[in-house]
């Protein structure tokens, strides 16, 4: 008999990494990230074991929503670069070994986009029908009772034809058509332009919420909104029947997922939900649609066993395959900060990193994370990003705060005396990632020896997983599974555990932990070899 075979995609063992581009680094001196500045950074993401960078929106945008509101899918921003400027980074990512993955934002456009500007101009012209308009209920109210993502009824009127547009996000982000024929040929022949550019696959903004019931029903409500809610109070409080994950996307994304193939291209989804799991698992599972599903509950757990175990059992017992692992975005305060900052926020970040390296599927690193970055501090005059109105906390800033890469005036992001785009946010000399790179403890030192352990045991794409079930004082301080012969293990608590198993540590978050194969250290995590499973 011959031994089974199992056919590789690139992108089975592979590690990502997100690129915000306003905040990478500054190559011109204007205070804002771009390509020149990204290029000369891409062998620092080689030396770390990047295998994968995805790059966040570059294209010709009025920045409301700092280029998630695209006014020309197939232009790049001139704060960005040229479309030369882009080659080159692909270019020099390619010699170094890394794939470039970049961000199609397919849901909506920019009210700036001339699809919109015609819709608006020609109410009865082909371009109408690209977005998604209705009018007033007869009492005068909204169509439907949806909120938006930020929070806010999803339903603006535009008062020259008297009708309301959908958008999930921002007024200046109108939701597109996705049941017009027209808007799926030009996404189509979009994924194309940058798929012979060379691009090696999409990272898919809002991939759950393109196809709207076809009567844009209201959806169920669960409890009152009270406008003063959070943005993700207000979500919850409706079931998303109507408004996300409807059968019809999968049609989607099994059309790009043809074109992909032609490519070898790889389709992420940014499916944003934790409730549906069943209207995911189609999506990603089966691999004739997305490739990879992005599975945010890292984005959200405590720092318990209970918590980070059921945050992971959820997905993989409920998707059969294809998940991606992200702690950090752009989107997100960042986990040191969620973790309680300093020393221990650090720790337990390295440690969740540890985890999300074992578990099936893509793990992602957000740029800084490597560096156990905690927020940048931004005072309420800086904030810049429109979530959240007044409410600092509610906003995405601090988490997007320029990387800072040396000491010094415009701390290697930008030329000495250039006023960023967003502050620094208090970084100090040993957040930088030179200091860091001279100290062999530093946090990008640990990142990097795990990335390369996690590389010599590519073998644990094949394997199973599976809970080490503990016992007695283990059960509530130690998350704990196997994937074939290579055990992951963190110890959640502030004391000292025994280890569930010994063996040969491959790695470990802290050096103690390599010497002691008896003890954890408070929360520290390993990856162990155990010999005789
Ligand atoms: C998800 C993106 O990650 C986020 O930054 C953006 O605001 C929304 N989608 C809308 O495009
Ligand atoms: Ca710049």
């Amino acid at each position: 008999m011959s031994p089974a075979t199992t056919t590789r995609n690139w992108w089975d063992h592979a590690v990502g990494y997100e690129i915000y581009i306003r905040s990478f680094a500054d190559g011109n001196g204007d205070g804002i990230g771009d390509f020149i500045g990204l290029v000369d950074k891409l062998d620092y993401l080689a030396w770390l074991g990047i295998d994968v960078v995805w790059i966040t929106p570059f294209y010709s945008s009025p920045m409301r929503d700092w280029g998630y509101d695209v006014a020309n899918y197939i232009a790049v921003d001139t704060t960005y670069g040229t479309l030369d400027d882009f080659d080159a980074v692909v270019e020099r990512a390619h010699a170094l070994g890394m794939k470039v993955i970049i961000d199609i934002v397919p849901n909506h456009c920019s009210d700036q986009h001339e699809w919109f500007q015609h819709a608006l101009a020609n109410p009865t012209g082909p371009y109408r029908d690209y977005f998604i308009w209705r009018d007033a209920a007869a009492d005068g109210s909204l169509p439907n009772n949806w909120v938006g993502y930020f929070g806010g009824p999803t339903w603006t009127l535009d008062e020259a034809s008297g009708q309301h547009y959908l958008h999930m996000f921002l007024p200046e982000q109108p939701d597109l058509n996705w049941r017009n024929p027209a808007v799926r040929d030009e996404f189509e022949a979009i994924l194309r332009f940058w798929l012979d550019r060379g691009v090696d696959g999409f990272r898919i903004d809002v991939a759950q919420g393109l196809i709207k019931d076809e009567q844009l029903r209201s959806n169920p409500q669960l409890a009152p909104v009270d406008a003063s809610m959070h943005r993700w109070e207000q979500w919850d409080c409706f079931e998303h029947q109507h408004d996300i994950l409807q059968p019809e996307t999968l049609a989607i994304f099994q059309s790009w997922n043809d074109i992909a193939a032609e490519y070898d291209a790889l389709l992420l989804g940014e499916t944003y939900d934790l409730t549906s799991l069943d209207r995911l698992d189609r999506l990603v599972s089966g691999g004739d649609a997305l490739h990879v599903g992005f599975w945010f509950g890292a984005m959200h757990l405590d720092w318990t066993a209970e918590s980070i175990r059921s945050t992971f059992a959820q997905p993989i017992d409920g998707i059969s395959a294809g998940l991606g692992w992200a702690q950090n975005s752009h989107d997100e305060h960042r986990s040191v900060t969620r973790f309680g900052g300093g020393d221990v926020g650090r720790r337990r970040a390295l440690s969740l990193a540890v985890l999300l390296a074992g578990l099936p599927g893509m793990p992602f690193l957000y740029q800084g994370e490597e560096l156990g970055l905690a927020n940048g501090i931004i005072e309420a005059e800086d904030k810049l990003d429109p979530v959240g109105g007044d409410d600092l906390d509610a906003g995405r800033d601090g988490n997007r705060t320029p990387i800072p890469w040396e000491t010094g005036d415009g701390m290697g992001f930008s030329e000495p005396g250039v006023t960023p785009w967003l502050p620094f946010g208090g970084r100090t000399e040993a957040d930088t990632a030179a200091a860091q790179r001279n100290d062999p403890d530093s946090m990008v030192h640990r990142y990097r020896q795990l990335l390369r352990v996690r590389r010599t045991i590519s073998h644990i794409a094949d394997a199973e997983f599976e809970w080490i079930e503990l016992s007695g004082e283990s059960s509530s301080d130690v998350v704990a599974f196997r994937r074939g012969d290579i055990v992951f293990m963190a110890n959640v608590s502030s004391d000292a555990t025994p280890s569930p198993l010994t063996g040969e540590v491959l790695f470990a978050t802290n050096d103690e932990g390599r010497e002691s194969r008896t003890m954890l250290a408070p929360d520290e995590a390993r990856i162990v070899l155990v010999l005789d499973p």
